[in-house]
């Protein structure tokens, strides 16, 4: 599902100032179910199915890590098997996904309304929440690489009686017009990507000035043993960062970071657009 109010922020040219139109196919309440929109910039079609408008046709995995969520099953396991308790193992704190959603919320500051972006939603499990939390107050779209976490994540959010958008693109290209958004979340995902820098200026780019971006990832380990298992786990394309790296990552993007908030291994950043 996409809602069509949104279409008008889609570009496959960024430089184009027309959003994508809706081509055919059938709509409720204001979301497209399925059917095509359109790019008048390129002439280019987009299929909307399986619940979210789907902006690149094509494969798209850039490395194994990333693969591992094209699997068959990974979709309706990922929530169940590891992100349910994911924070708590790795923090060794009682660390819930409500307690995760509310400081996220309250980090990009979901409560003052708008647009907003979950960066590499997986099966949505912010995207959901904060699409209920945000009501009639604003949208939230949730973007993903992998198609089968996008379907699961449609299925998610029809369960809980939420209706975000979501939309399959590469965070490193993102199909989004420039000022698209009043604040954008990411959770675990810069780890994951290829270029964190690329997709950090994409998300300068499509954030208003004054728009907020809050990631939730993990840092380079400090521990011998913790050092070797990510030097494993990089060689699948995962990466780990220092403090100080991300901070830099962040304001070569054209971001202005706040002091980074961690428990233990997990980071929470936080930075705002500039002009
Ligand atoms: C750690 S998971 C995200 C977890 C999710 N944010 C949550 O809170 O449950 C990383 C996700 O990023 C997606 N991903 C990896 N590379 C991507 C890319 N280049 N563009 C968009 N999504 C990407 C993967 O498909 C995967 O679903």
């Amino acid at each position: 599902m996409f809602k069509k109010d949104l279409l008008s922020l889609m570009r496959d040219d960024p430089k184009d100032d027309r959003g994508f139109a809706f081509f055919q196919g059938t709509e409720e309440n204001g979301m497209i179910r399925r059917g095509k929109v359109r790019s008048p910039a390129t002439g280019k079609t987009y299929a909307v199915k399986n619940g979210y408008l789907d902006a690149m046709g094509g494969l798209g995995a850039d490395n194994i890590a990333n693969l591992s969520n094209f699997l068959p099953g990974a979709g309706r396991l990922y929530e169940p098997l590891w992100r349910i308790n994911s924070l708590s193992l790795l923090t060794g704190e009682k660390f819930t996904n409500e307690r995760e959603i509310r400081l996220m919320a309250s980090l990009v500051r979901l409560d003052e309304g708008g647009v907003f972006l979950d960066l590499g939603c997986s099966a949505g499990l912010y995207t959901r929440h904060m699409a209920n939390r945000l009501g009639e107050d604003g949208e939230m779209v949730g973007l993903d690489i992998a198609p089968g976490m996008l379907k699961e994540a449609a299925r998610r959010a029809r369960r809980v009686r939420a209706r975000p958008s979501f939309v399959r693109a590469d965070a490193h290209d993102l199909p989004f017009a420039d000022f698209a958004f009043d604040g954008i979340v990411c959770g675990g995902t810069l780890n994951e990507l290829g270029d964190p820098a690329r997709a950090l200026s994409e998300a300068c780019r499509v954030l208003r000035p004054g728009g907020r971006v809050a990631i939730m990832g993990i840092l380079e380990a400090e521990s011998t043993w913790g050092g070797y298992s990510q030097k494993f786990l990089s060689t699948g394309g995962v990466q780990f960062f220092a403090p100080e790296e991300l901070q830099e990552l962040l304001t070569g993007a054209g971001l202005a970071p706040d002091p980074l908030l961690n428990h233990g291994p997990v980071f929470f950043a936080t930075a705002t657009r500039q002009g």
